[in-house]
């Protein structure tokens, strides 16, 4: 199948910047949001980025204008009908997924469509056998900024079809331009399951008063060369998303390194929820 038509479910931070992948690279795109004021935040978001790689020098602004006419906002979930991938980004709540799963089985009419999932770490195989098409739902699990960061993991299950799995790979390194890793549907896969103990390790060595927040950030910025140290970069995550990850990677292997620290939960209950609300371990503009 030659993918033309792609679906994405969610328009915030991850769904829009996998719309804008997409739509750059030539594709057809339909994004749905839950309501109108959220597909004009969605539109903005995506904008915003292609405006940035314009004046980055990645994008022309011709290239930049006919990637924002292939893209359509919507409400209406019927909209995926006629889509030969439809890609989930809505907030990791499992229940929510499941919903939109199902809608999307009866909704979408290609019987070789490909289902996928950005999730960070819920289970793959339980969002494919809430439908009748199991074997066609992959999970297709990209990093933040999309745009601009390269990776995408690719997640199968036991019972993908190897084929579903070569279109969806093809897709991500010939159309896409991401290098692909696989996984296992195992929570966290694989970065994820690396990445996200060292941050909220950083947390407990904060917490713990073992170390500022600039000099744990510091450290491994210029010890370790990473762009963004370990608090700078669940702020730009998001610690909603941190302490939603963290749960899940907790009730997955049961190991107390994974479970999140009291602290994360307690900033998440305070509304502290790193940049986008202007507030977690250090202050953003709003
Ligand atoms: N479109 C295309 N390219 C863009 C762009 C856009 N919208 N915005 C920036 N770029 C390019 C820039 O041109 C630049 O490229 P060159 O190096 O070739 O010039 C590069 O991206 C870096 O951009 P900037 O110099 O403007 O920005 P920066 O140096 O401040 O870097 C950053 C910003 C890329 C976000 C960097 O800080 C970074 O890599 N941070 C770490 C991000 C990370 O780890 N993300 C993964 C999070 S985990 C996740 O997402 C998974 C999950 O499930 C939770």
């Amino acid at each position: 199948m030659n993918i033309e038509r792609v679906g994405v479910v969610g328009g915030g931070q991850m769904g829009a910047g996998i719309a804008e992948v997409c739509a750059t690279a030539g594709m057809d795109v339909v994004i749905r949001e839950i309501n109108e004021e959220a597909a004009a935040l969605g539109e903005t978001r995506l904008r915003r980025s292609l405006e940035r790689a314009v004046t980055k020098g990645k994008m022309s602004e011709a290239d930049r204008d006919a990637a924002l006419g292939r893209v359509r906002f919507t409400t209406d979930l019927e909209a995926m009908a006629d889509r030969q991938l439809v890609i989930e980004a809505v907030v990791e709540h499992e229940p929510l997924k499941l919903e939109i799963f199902q809608a999307l089985d009866n909704i979408v009419t290609s019987a070789e469509a490909i289902f996928a999932s950005n999730t960070s770490s819920l289970p793959i195989t339980r969002l494919a056998t809430c439908t009748k098409r199991p074997d066609h739902v992959i999970g297709m699990h990209f990093f933040n900024p999309v745009p601009v960061m390269r990776l995408m993991e690719l997640i199968t299950t036991v019972v993908t079809d190897p084929e579903v799995a070569a279109n969806a790979e093809k897709f991500a390194t010939e159309t896409l331009s991401k290098t692909v890793v696989k996984a296992k549907d195992r929570a966290g896969f694989v970065v994820n399951l690396l990445l996200v103990p060292y941050m909220t390790e950083a947390m407990r060595m904060y917490e713990a008063g073992h170390a500022t927040a600039e000099d744990i950030d510091n450290g491994m910025k210029l010890g370790a060369n990473h762009p963004m140290g370990p608090l700078e970069l669940a702020d730009f995550i998001g610690l909603d998303t941190m302490k939603l990850v963290a749960d899940v990677l907790f009730e997955e292997y049961k190991l107390p390194h994974y479970a999140p620290p009291p602290l994360l939960v307690r900033m998440v209950e305070a509304g502290m929820l790193g940049r986008k609300t202007g507030k977690g371990f250090y202050q953003y503009p709003t």
